[in-house]
């Protein structure tokens, strides 16, 4: 297995380019399961997890065309299998956003289910029990989730009240309502940046949804769905790592491409902590650490636009160089903050207090160490913790952070980080992209 070997101390000075959001790119490939006609997805990310859902989409039936490493043709005319196995599954939870396209143009599927990963047991029951308020027959067979669409093939628009924020919950509705007779609503449904995103999408290809990006949804059913093309929208957690990365390092970074209205919460949180953050223009940032130092500054994670999960971990590493006391408080997952043990390791000063609290007191030196990411987040952390710290640290298990981030030791290298991928066989190595010929 991959294994960084960070040798930390140079504050990185530079521009970075941010890449298109995996967690866009993962449901709107889905998406193309409605329509047997072409979607070209522009801006899609070079990770693992979208190689992920391209493979799942290949075993479905479906023709993915890549004609250049960030644009996927997708064409699933010709899908003879419905369903997401289990071995595709237990490695990307996402692939159960092929249960609502199958189920809507279909009328049947059968998703493994999601086992639980390293940062909850995250099950799907809000997707199931939601289907079901669309007529949905929902059965488990052996670990696996069957669902059938009522008589005559086509769920029944209906009120859907997820009981708590479900980001791919309402992904799978959304799609599942497009092909539905009648109106949908979706209600307590998740504001995210990428439903607003995956809801474009769906409209360019002749659906109708009104009211993504706010807590009620309205799909009004349509007979099919026809082709479209779409960019992925820029990653906001790509960018919110970069922020922290120019302010751990003491240097400064130009962050392009990205989607400043997509990060508001972060930007004021980080500005608050002592990060001097400049909106350059629409898509361009720039960060440095303020004169007057960083200051720990509490947070608490909440579903968007409060400060995203996705960055705990980032700003814990950041809270490390921060003077005071720091309180991090994680609502959404039960088991997010196993990065905490590995930064001790390298000399935070971390305690976790409870299964959702944790303190950091700052600052406080670190030394580089031996590590070992748990989770993608958690591995984002621990490579800006190394950035940090004194001396030379070994980073484990670095599989977990190509799932989300594009050449991320090239991108910081690019800045002046002294980062480097050491191989531990070939057969670790991202599989290369065959680009077909358009
Ligand atoms: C999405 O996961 C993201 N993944 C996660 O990003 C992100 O952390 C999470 O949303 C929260 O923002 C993708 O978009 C592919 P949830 P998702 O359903 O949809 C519980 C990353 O690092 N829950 O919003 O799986 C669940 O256990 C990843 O890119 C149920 O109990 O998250 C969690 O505690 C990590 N039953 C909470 O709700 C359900 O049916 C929020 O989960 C569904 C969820």
């Amino acid at each position: 297995m991959d294994k960084f070997l960070i040798t930390g101390g140079q504050p990185l000075s530079g521009r970075v380019v941010v890449s298109g959001a995996k967690n866009s790119a993962l449901p709107c490939m889905a998406a193309a399961v409605l329509t047997p006609e072409t979607v070209t997805l522009h801006n899609v990310p070079y990770v693992r997890d979208c190689l992920t859902q391209r493979r799942l989409l290949e075993d479905l039936g479906a023709t993915v065309l890549v004609p250049d490493l960030r644009t996927h043709k997708i064409t699933a005319s010709n899908i003879e299998l419905f369903e997401a196995p289990y071995e595709l599954v237990k490695t990307m939870r996402a692939s159960v956003l092929a249960l609502g396209p199958l189920l809507a143009r279909f009328g049947k599927a059968k998703v493994s289910l999601p086992g639980g990963c390293a940062i909850g047991t995250r099950p799907i029951d809000m997707h199931l029990e939601a289907l079901q308020m669309l007529g949905a027959e929902v059965r488990l067979e052996s670990g696996d989730v069957v669902a059938r669409a009522p008589k005559g093939g086509r769920l029944a628009g209906g009120d859907v009240h997820f009981p708590k924020v479900t980001v791919t919950g309402t992904e799978n509705l959304l799609m599942a309502a497009t092909l539905a007779r009648g109106t949908t609503h979706l209600h307590n449904a998740a504001c995210e940046p990428e439903i607003v995103d995956l809801a474009d999408l769906l409209n360019r290809m002749g659906a109708r949804v009104r009211g993504a990006g706010t807590e009620t949804i309205t799909v009004e059913g349509v007979e099919a769905l026809g082709g479209a093309e779409h960019t992925i929208i820029p990653d906001r957690i790509e960018t919110g790592t970069f922020l922290v990365a120019a302010a751990i390092t003491n240097g400064e970074l130009e962050i392009k491409d990205c989607r400043p209205e997509h990060l508001g919460s972060v930007i004021a949180k980080l500005r608050d902590a002592g990060v001097e953050i400049e909106e350059v223009n629409p898509t361009t940032l720039v960060a440095r650490r303020s004169a007057s130092g960083l200051k720990a500054s509490d947070v608490t994670t909440e579903p968007y636009p409060n400060f995203p999960t996705d960055m705990q971990a980032q700003y814990m590493a950041l809270m490390t160089q921060a003077e005071g006391r720091t309180r991090v408080t994680e609502t959404i997952f039960e088991n997010r903050f196993m990065h905490a043990s590995e930064m001790q390791r390298m000399g935070a000063r971390v305690r976790v207090e409870s299964h959702n609290t944790a303190t950091v007191e700052g600052p406080s030196e670190l030394m580089g160490a031996r590590v070992q990411a748990s989770d993608l987040r958690a591995s984002a952390s621990l490579v800006l913790a190394g950035l940090a710290a004194r001396g030379e640290t070994w980073i484990e298990r670095v599989y977990h952070i190509d799932r989300g981030y594009e050449k991320i030791e090239g991108k910081l290298r690019a800045v002046g980080a002294e980062i480097e991928r050491v191989r531990e066989s070939v057969t670790a190595q991202l599989p290369p992209v065959e680009t077909v010929g358009t």
